[in-house]
């Protein structure tokens, strides 16, 4: 049984896309100044494509959104290819015309930051194949802060699809558990066959920090995933 969660399940991904983005236009239309933690991975690519759309089109303007960061690795620069604040740079922030980002980079200062902006009104994610959310690796339980930590061999794994030859560093940061779950709203896309046990799990079992994903149940927490991902 799934509860605490609505569920959109979409035939494909480029649906998924679409369904994502509505609803992220829906909240920006709500409040333009709205602070979005951002997800960089390869599931939201396609909703991020499919706002830049919208905004080139003049349908949508989000210039007045707050992009924050969720996650990244320790140690990696600015323009080192694998730096994933480049990433959202790339793909959220400069395509969709936002002005204001915050940057992680040291907790206590992206604590107060979130602080200042009054909480985060959306978080966008994805989901990890072990069910980490940004990197909050199982186990996390809810009050989990914004920290320092090392990589899980799955994780370790995922991300090298990233990268091609480049080695995924081995430590990260992310935004704390108690962040995330905190956001007046959340967002989670799933999207792939290879998603799919897991997907089942964070809505069916626990709510665990064996799972951090588990935990959004108690959340408003919207998923929009496609058929590969659930049927
Ligand atoms: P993906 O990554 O969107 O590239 O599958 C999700 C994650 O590991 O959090």
């Amino acid at each position: 049984m799934v509860s605490g969660a609505e569920l959109n399940i979409q035939p494909d991904s480029q649906a998924l896309a679409t369904a994502a983005a509505d609803f992220i236009a829906e909240q920006v239309r709500a409040n333009p100044d709205l602070s979005i933690l951002v997800a960089t991975g390869n599931t939201p690519m396609p909703t991020y494509a499919e706002l830049a759309r919208r905004v080139r089109a003049g349908e949508l303007e989000m210039n007045r959104v707050v992009a924050v960061q969720l996650d990244e690795y320790l140690g990696v620069a600015e323009d080192d290819p694998r730096s994933l604040w480049s990433w959202m740079l790339r793909s959220f922030v400069e395509p969709l015309g936002i002005r204001r980002t915050v940057k992680l980079e040291d907790p206590r200062t992206f604590e107060a930051a979130i602080a200042a902006l009054g909480g985060l009104d959306l978080a966008i994610l994805g989901l990890g194949p072990n069910g980490h959310l940004g990197f909050n690796e199982p186990p996390s339980p809810a009050d989990a802060p914004t920290r320092v930590l090392e990589l899980t061999p799955e994780s370790l794994a995922s991300n090298a699809a990233y990268w091609g030859e480049l080695p995924v560093p081995r430590q990260a940061i992310t935004a704390g558990m108690d962040i995330i779950l905190a956001a007046r709203k959340t967002l989670l896309l799933v999207s792939g066959a290879h998603k799919r046990a897991v997907l089942r799990s964070a809505l069916e079992d626990g709510p665990t920090p064996d799972l951090p994903a588990s935990l959004l149940r108690r959340t408003p927490l919207t998923v929009v995933a496609d058929e590969a991902a659930w049927v």
